[in-house]
């Protein structure tokens, strides 16, 4: 229980101890707003995103600590736009961006924007149960208004800019001078809304390149056990000027983490395995496209093959 609802069962006790006969208050009032969702009101949201609202989880401890960094830097620098990306694909960009995006409008007063920018491969709009029949893509060619794409969701004080119809140019729309202006529009509307961009991963794509240099901060997504060493420092020296804010390590067993770390304790085996049988731009960078991180023309009837 925080200190807030301690305080208000406090309260709530001492005035039934002076008003024994007045009917109590109605128990929701005291609850935070995640106990209160109806299943109904969750239909259609990603299951992993569903358990967000169960508040003792410990994923949603580690998020609620996430969002404090993000606010601290909020308050401290007013940067309130956040790129969420990572090196390689699937590593868990858009399940952090909705999730930390939901733990801040669980907030008390905090209201949040997600746009999704992941133009080739979005998923925000299927991951919160959502249409994505209008979004950023239409906008950045001019077929509809700003209004026209901002949608709202079945969580209150989370509003979403999905990726629209997926356009032939994603790395033309991304690097537009009307991207660039949206951005600062948004930064300039919404100065105490916290934004929250999705993107497409860093390596083998110039956009999330792009929109770093944009963006005030980006936190880095990083698959724990999976994604090699070489691979995230490959994306934070792509990343450049960039201001990174933080990484997660995301899909972290914690559990066998310390079951292991206490094994071997006594023994100073500490195994850390980064055996990856492959090289890890070979095994990704085709699904994004025929180029590998290094610019060699790939072979299409053979991805994994280099020419
Ligand atoms: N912490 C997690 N625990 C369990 N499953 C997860 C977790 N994070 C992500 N996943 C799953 O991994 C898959 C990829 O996640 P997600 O779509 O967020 O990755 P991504 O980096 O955005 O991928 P892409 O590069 O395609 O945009 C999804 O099936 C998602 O449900
Ligand atoms: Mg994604």
């Amino acid at each position: 229980m925080s200190r807030i609802e301690q305080a208000l069962a406090k309260a709530a006790k001492e005035r039934r101890s002076l008003h024994p006969n007045q009917p109590q208050r109605q128990q929701q009032q005291t609850q935070s707003p995640a106990t209160v969702l109806t299943s109904d009101y969750l239909r259609g949201l990603d299951p992993r995103l569903i358990a967000l609202f169960s508040s003792n989880t410990l994923a949603a401890e580690e998020y609620r600590q996430l969002r404090t960094k993000v606010m601290r830097t909020k308050k401290l620098y007013s940067h309130n736009i956040f790129l969420v990306t990572s090196a390689l694909p699937n590593e868990g960009k858009t399940v952090t961006a909705l999730s930390l995006a939901i733990t801040i409008a669980q907030g008390l007063h905090d209201t949040v924007l997600v746009v999704d920018c992941d133009l080739r491969k979005p998923a925000v709009h299927r991951m919160l149960g959502i249409k994505r029949e209008m979004g950023l893509s239409d906008f950045l060619m001019g077929e509809v208004k700003l209004e026209d794409v901002l949608v709202k969701t079945k969580i209150e004080k989370l509003r979403v800019i999905p990726s629209g119809t997926i356009p032939p140019n994603p790395s033309e729309l991304i690097s537009s001078e009307d991207m660039l202006k949206l951005i600062t529009e948004l930064k300039a509307r919404y100065q105490n809304r916290v934004i929250i961009v999705d993107s497409p991963p860093v390596i083998s794509l110039t956009d999330s390149v792009i929109l770093s240099q944009k963006v005030d901060e980006v936190i880095l997504v990083v698959r724990a056990n999976n994604t090699p060493k070489e691979a995230v420092s490959d994306a934070i020296s792509n990343l450049g000027e960039a201001n990174i804010m933080g990484i997660v390590l995301n899909r972290f067993d914690s559990v066998s983490h310390y079951s292991r770390r206490y094994k071997y304790k006594y023994t100073d085996k500490y195994g850390y395995n980064y055996g990856y049988g492959q090289k890890y731009g070979y095994k990704y960078a085709y699904k994004y496209g025929n180029k590998s991180p290094y610019g060699r023309k790939r072979d299409d009837n053979n991805p994994k093959k280099l020419s």
